[in-house]
């Protein structure tokens, strides 16, 4: 089945999820040939939920002791996309496009459509989410700015959120997506590490601690002394990273036709930037079909 997607291209759906065609053929090559280093760690995310951010945050926690002495974090100079490869994007041709040693890959593939040499490594993962309403948001920011840098007009957010409100997103259902991941985060604590972007950003110190401990690179006291995670907090803020030349005014290609500036990576950072653009009516159906779908799973997103 196909329909009309966010981006007003045809969305397909394959194995219960809605994809964009350019996106499909990426991750059936990853669900046939990928393999990952035994120590990779993946950060999983439906799209808009903080990926970006986690990115550095771990990119960050993984290369400190690099930072020790005259070296400078590749942070700065390079977007955080940049420094940890998409697996279905990035890897899907070409599996050796990474730097090895860092034990990074992104994904945005749900739980039950990842490689299932994933599923049997004992590779770790880290899932983000974030409530709907801010998702939903964030999504339609960022493809109407997409399409405008293409000369498309976006479709109109009432729109795009009656499609959101009926799973139809790249990677959606959303809460198909949160719910894979966070059953399976119930089932194996060990492999995977569920947080959410609001509580990351009410107490990030506190979470870059767990972040660093379940990569098993956690902060030595010293290090605590010396403030690293405070160094790391700071480096990775929505502010420190959004002024950064790269992510103002760099660019990244897709593929051969989709050239994206870095900025749109980085639009408010907060937390309920949702009631600055839907009704309140809007955000009680989204609050109201979360809860729906999510009952009994034991998960309580934040709001
Ligand atoms: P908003 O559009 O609500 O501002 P993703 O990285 O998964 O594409 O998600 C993008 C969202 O994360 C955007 O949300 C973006 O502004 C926000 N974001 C990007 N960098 C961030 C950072 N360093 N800290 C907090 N939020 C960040």
């Amino acid at each position: 089945p196909k329909v009309k997607g966010l981006n007003g291209c045809d969305y397909y759906l394959y194995q219960c999820f809605w994809y964009d065609p350019s996106f499909l053929e990426g991750i059936m090559s990853v669900q046939e040939r990928f393999n990952p280093q035994s120590t990779d760690i993946f950060l999983a995310s439906f799209p808009k939920t903080g990926t970006t951010w986690l990115k550095a945050l771990t990119f960050a926690i993984c290369t400190r002791s690099r930072l020790s002495g005259s070296t400078t974090s590749s942070l700065l100079s390079k977007m955080p996309h940049d420094c940890v490869p998409f697996m279905e994007y990035d890897l899907a041709q070409n599996p050796s496009n990474r730097d090895l040693a860092i034990p990074l890959v992104s994904t945005h593939v749900p739980y039950t459509c990842l490689p299932k040499s994933i599923i049997s490594s004992c590779c770790k993962i880290i899932y983000i989410c974030r409530d709907a309403k801010d998702v939903f948001v964030s999504l339609w920011y960022f493809l109407a700015r997409l399409q405008m840098s293409e000369n498309v007009e976006p479709l109109l957010l009432e729109e795009a959120f009656e499609l959101f409100c009926n799973g139809i997103a790249n990677f959606g259902p959303y809460w198909d997506h949160v719910l894979g991941y966070w059953r399976a985060s119930l089932e194996f604590p060990e492999k995977i590490l569920f947080l959410t972007y609001e509580e990351m950003k009410k107490d990030t110190a506190a979470h870059i601690k767990k972040v660093a401990e379940f990569m098993d690179c956690s902060f030595t006291l010293e290090e605590e002394g010396e403030g690293e995670v405070q160094k790391i907090i700071s480096m990775c803020s929505f502010e420190e990273l959004s002024t950064l030349e790269v992510n103002k005014h760099g660019q990244r290609r897709l593929d051969t036709s989709i050239t994206i500036q870095n900025s749109i990576y980085f639009r408010k950072g907060e937390i309920g930037d949702w009631a600055n653009h839907l009704t309140p009516e809007m955000g009680a159906r989204l609050d109201d079909i979360m809860e729906r779908k999510l009952k009994g799973s034991g998960l309580k997103l934040p709001r």
